[in-house]
């Protein structure tokens, strides 16, 4: 069913695990992140960056695709769908179509206008029971044209963030979009300890979850991450899959080229991932 992320990622803080919040690009894509929650009896979150959305045809797309696929393939775990990274109008535009939870992502303005505009999703959203996330400090590297400085985020704009009423916060604690460079500090534990004290129990996300070590990840969802956000590895499974497929020649035998067969083995990869990370984070059989 497709719920808010609210209860979920309660229930995860909860239970010292997290939800797996996995962006999708397409149809094979939301297949494949269905697929992995559903064999994994754990709960999910499908999420689509302003320009993921825009390749798919819109937000309603996916919304539609989402909300249908959860029905034609017989989805039982809880789904969250969610707007990531999300402007301002975009996030009105996510709470008006039916997304069941979105990030207003207000990094790069003036925190004063961050909070207010935060105030503001916040009242929209909550009105039709959806859950909201918001971002402060920026997130260092590039998502989808998204560019943040990496620093870490500072704890009083925490609570101020936190007051406003939003349901979980991402917070910068040295974590990265893309692949971490050879010389990475880590995760600032000791700043995520002191943000989580700030923020009256909130749920914490963690984005750029590609390639942080599993004992990072432990850490971090002990200290009060209950959402971890992946794209890119999911990206590199599915394009290393499909380079395999091509490079064996498989395309080139009988109806290989057949974009059923084509895409085939880049989305089971994907499923494949899913089901790891759902493991990693300890949310399997958590539905
Ligand atoms: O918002 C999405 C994530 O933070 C994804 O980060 O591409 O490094 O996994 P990633
Ligand atoms: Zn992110």
């Amino acid at each position: 069913a497709l719920v808010s992320a609210t209860e979920m990622l309660k229930k995860a803080k909860e239970g010292k695990y997290a939800v797996g919040a996995f962006n999708t690009n397409n149809l094979e894509w939301t297949k494949a992140i269905l697929q992995g929650a559903q064999e994994s009896n754990s709960p999910v979150m499908i999420q689509t960056s302003m320009g993921a959305a825009k390749y798919m045809g819109g937000y309603q797309v996916c919304y539609d695709l989402v909300k249908d696929l959860i029905d034609s393939m017989g989805i039982t775990v809880p789904v969250a769908l969610h707007l990531d990274h999300g402007e301002y109008e975009d996030a009105l535009k996510c709470i008006e179509i039916g997304y069941t939870s979105v990030m207003f992502d207000g990094s790069h303005l003036p925190f004063e206008e961050n909070l207010e505009k935060a105030k503001d999703v916040v009242a929209k959203a909550h009105a039709k029971g959806v859950s909201v996330e918001c971002e402060v400090g920026s997130i260092g590297g590039e998502e989808d044209g998204v560019i943040g400085s990496g620093e870490l985020a500072d704890p009083a704009e925490c609570k101020a963030m936190s007051e406003t009423g939003i349901d979980f916060l991402a917070a910068g604690i040295g974590n990265i979009h893309g692949s971490y460079p050879e010389n990475w500090a880590g995760l600032s534990f000791d700043r995520l300890a002191e943000i989580a004290e700030v923020i009256d129990g909130k749920p914490m996300v963690l984005h750029g979850g590609s390639g942080i070590p599993l004992d990072q990840i432990q850490k971090a969802i002990s200290l009060g991450v209950s959402k971890i956000n992946v794209n890119t590895e999911c990206q590199e499974v599915f394009a290393a899959a499909t380079r395999k497929y091509i490079e064996e020649g498989k395309d080139l035998e009988g109806k290989g080229f057949d974009p059923r067969k084509l895409l085939a083995p880049g989305t089971t990869a994907v499923t494949e991932l899913v089901k790891e990370r759902i493991q990693w984070f300890g949310s399997n059989g958590k539905a």
